[in-house]
């Protein structure tokens, strides 16, 4: 059985998919997978783990070199040390820089439907949300540029880029990624593309980082992290990379003085360990990840054939529009306990979406089987 179909337990490990929802029920939510992380990982933690003492550290230069090596390979632009900064998470970078790079009042775009906590750091912060929707012709998401310059037009002062995106999957295509560098340039907009799901690519497409266009303007940060890749979400680990001398300054000034950022000894550990020998591993996940998602696709197809969902370029999200039912994402997501299945409410990532539902794909088949068959039962039921 490959190691992706495993079933693992994590019931009573303080785990928010599985410990949130009442016995009997099967977890779909939160955006970590249940596999183990690889062996090495796991193996190089135990032995750390061993010694017993775990008192403050140093970031080895081995770990810069495999952080580097990996956006190298993997991403295929080129960074050094210096332009890395070590974080506890992308949602804290991600703040970080919407309070030094944007005042109050200031607007802030996003791309609607969108991950929930940008609408929250944005607003939180007393910020300006513009949203650009993304265009949805019958669950094919699409940018508009058009938009999304009369945006910059409008005087925005931040782009915070979802790629690929969360939760429709989608990855932007190169001319996009570039369109939008020159786009920030040209109206002086500070752009931040969160790319934290860009290892999780679906057979046949191809992720293209705001990284390879640093050359095209100043003011640009790329969120990278192991988290979702490795299942280490748990033990908090971001790198912020930043090519501007003075934007590095700023961001390292602020930390000193609020003396946050960095990580702790065991994260910094997993992400060297699989960045340097665990690719095999994201291999095998992409293959399991393209197997689950052309199940789940197939089986809803035969199932309830007048469902509608995204098509996902990447990361373990399937997005279904459940709009037909005539219900808020609430009382579906309350009903849908009655069948002892748990997933995301759509409408909290953009009010336009109410109806709709998020269903993680990352489990094993056989988990992902007994979920499809609830969400299908509760579906003909309806009928
Ligand atoms: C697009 C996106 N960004 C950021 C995060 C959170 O990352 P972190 O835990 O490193 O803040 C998630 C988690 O689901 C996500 O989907």
């Amino acid at each position: 059985m490959s190691h992706f179909d495993k079933i693992v337990d994590r019931k009573g490990t303080s785990c928010f998919k599985w410990d949130t929802v009442e016995e009997g029920v099967y977890s779909f939510t939160i955006a970590d997978s249940d596999y183990e992380v690889p062996k090495e990982v796991k193996e190089a933690l135990l032995k750390r783990v061993e010694h017993g003492i775990f008192g403050y550290t140093v970031v080895p230069n081995s770990y810069y070199e495999a952080v580097i090596n990996w956006c190298m390979k993997r991403y295929g632009f080129s960074i050094e040390k210096d332009d890395i900064i070590i974080m506890n998470k992308v949602l804290e970078s991600i703040s970080l820089l919407i309070n030094l790079y944007t005042k109050e009042g200031d607007k802030i775009v996003i791309n609607p439907p969108v991950y929930p906590p940008f609408f929250a750091l944005t607003e939180g912060n007393k910020r300006v949300l513009s949203s650009n929707h993304l265009i949805n012709d019958n669950e094919h998401y699409s940018l508009d540029l058009k938009d999304l310059e009369n945006k910059f037009k409008e005087g925005a002062k931040m782009y915070i880029l979802c790629n690929p995106h969360n939760p429709v999957g989608k990855i932007y295509t190169k001319a996009e990624i570039e369109a939008i560098v020159r786009l920030c340039n040209k109206y002086d907009v500070f752009l931040v593309s969160d790319e934290i799901h860009s290892d999780l690519i679906i057979y046949g497409h191809e992720f293209t980082s705001v990284g390879k266009f640093f050359h095209l303007h100043d003011k640009i940060a790329v969120c990278i992290s192991p988290s979702k890749t490795f299942n280490i979400a748990g033990l908090r680990i971001a790198n912020l990379v930043l090519k501007n001398e003075e934007i590095k300054a700023n961001v390292r000034k602020h930390l000193e003085r609020y003396k946050i950022g960095g990580a702790n000894l065991l994260s910094l550990l997993a992400c060297e360990t699989a960045y340097n020998k665990c690719e095999y591993w994201v291999i095998e996940q992409q293959k399991h990840l393209f197997k689950n998602y052309e199940f789940a696709r197939d089986y809803l197809n035969k199932e309830v054939p007048y469902l509608k969902f995204a098509n996902p370029h990447s990361t373990y999200l399937l997005w279904i529009n459940l709009q037909y039912l005539n219900k808020t994402s609430e009382q579906i997501i309350k009903e849908l306990k009655e069948y002892k299945l748990a997933v995301n409410t759509g409408c909290d990532y953009c009010k336009d979406y109410d109806g709709y539902i998020r269903f993680n794909l990352a489990c094993p088949q056989s988990i992902l089987n007994e979920g499809l068959k609830r969400l299908a039962k509760y579906l003909k039921d309806q009928e």
